[in-house]
């Protein structure tokens, strides 16, 4: 089992163990029994997830003299709102959790950003251990203690930062991940290459068809690295002020792409577009190079996602979710965009008929 320490110095408490391995689950009940310590553990999880990996992680606790209780909802992210949010915490007042228990967000995004958001509210904040089921999560959201639900205002509204006691990885779990949902999580991982790391992107060119194949060595190495780049930069800047906002690349539009086709557009495939429409706005405003345009679109390509905007999409609706999108200040949408792969920078705003070209142009 790999360890990865993320330093959050500022509050050393609040500093953990990202755990990555295969088939971890036995090890992971005795280190959690030593190292986190509760009088109760409940396992928080969606109903896909709850049948096909709770039930085991529940015996397991149990199996090792732990109290462990499990509290399900729906699955999907219709179910990342406040009934959600309210229904689990009576079941927990209903199973008697306090401050000395712990929750164990087991799933994929919508499960962590849930239980983080109720772990920061619940008795004033309790202790919660991440252990993300899709690929999304294992190398995106389950690190940075972002937690949030959906308003019908639009994506993550209200939240907070509350960061996981320990995050624990277990490659195994991915072997249920639908090809789509795990496709969805590759574009997060191609995005730390775009964005991060020159010899990463070009790792994940020269091996992408065993990556699909989810070879093991591989499939350790891409979310080990996902891992250290997103780990790095939340160290960095935690609360999102500055250099954490590159971790948006591709979601501004992507974001916007979602909520214009009625969520019909997967997030992974939403993100891919958006990535692909802000390099084109980076080649024709900024001199990213061709050949970069070019190399991104065919590792999208390669990874199955879209590298078009569907003519079905209106423009004007996807400018004018942009417009509400909640990091626009004043009259601007704020972008990151690149000078080259491995190399992005925060733009003050693009024109509004940049913005239409771009997407104009993403249709054709
Ligand atoms: N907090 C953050 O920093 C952050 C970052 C990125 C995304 N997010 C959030 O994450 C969410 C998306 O996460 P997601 O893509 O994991 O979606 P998800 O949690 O909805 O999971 C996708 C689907 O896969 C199923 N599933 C999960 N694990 C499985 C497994 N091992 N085998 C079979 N099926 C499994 C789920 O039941 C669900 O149907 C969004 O709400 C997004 O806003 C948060």
């Amino acid at each position: 089992m790999k360890k990865i320490k993320v330093n959050l110095d500022k509050k050393s408490s609040a500093s953990h163990d990202i755990c990555i391995g295969h088939d971890i689950l036995d090890r992971m009940g005795l280190i959690i029994a030593k190292n986190h310590p509760a009088s109760r553990y409940i396992v928080i999880t969606d109903s896909n997830v709850s049948a096909i990996h709770g039930e085991s992680l529940l015996n397991k606790l149990k199996g090792i003299g732990l109290s462990a209780d499990m509290i399900e909802f729906p699955a999907g992210e219709a179910s990342k709102n406040i009934s959600t949010v309210l229904g689990v915490v009576e079941r927990m007042l209903r199973i008697g959790a306090d401050r000395s228990s712990t929750l164990l967000a087991l799933g994929g995004g919508v499960v962590g950003d849930i239980t983080g958001m109720i772990a920061s509210l619940y008795m004033r904040s309790l202790p919660y251990i991440q252990i993300p089921t899709t690929l999304m999560a294992q190398v995106d959201s389950s690190i940075g203690g972002k937690t949030a639900i959906d308003l019908p205002e639009g994506k993550n509204l209200l939240g907070t930062f509350h960061q996981p006691r320990g995050i624990f990885i277990d490659l195994k779990l991915l072997e249920t991940l639908s090809d789509n949902e795990f496709n969805n999580g590759l574009m997060e991982v191609i995005k730390y290459g775009i964005i991060e790391d020159a010899g990463f992107f070009r790792f994940l060119e020269e091996n992408m068809g065993k990556i699909r194949k989810r070879h093991d060595d591989v499939l350790e190495k891409i979310v080990e690295s996902s891992c250290k780049i997103k780990k790095g930069i939340v160290e960095i800047d935690e609360k999102e002020q500055g250099l954490r906002r590159v971790l948006n690349f591709g979601h501004t539009i992507g974001h916007a792409l979602e909520a214009a086709s009625g969520y019909g557009i997967s997030h992974g495939e939403a993100v891919a577009m958006g990535t692909v429409t802000a390099v084109r706005i980076s080649e024709r405003l900024h001199d990213l190079p061709a050949e970069d345009v070019v190399r991104i679109e065919h590792l999208i390509k390669a990874a199955g996602l879209p590298g078009r905007i569907p003519q079905t999409v209106a423009t004007e609706e996807i400018l004018s979710r942009l417009k509400m999108d909640k990091k626009k200040r004043g009259d601007t949408v704020h972008f990151v965009l690149l000078k080259k792969i491995g190399m992005p920078f925060i733009n003050g705003g693009v024109q509004e008929q940049a913005l239409r070209d771009a997407v104009e142009e993403m249709k054709r």
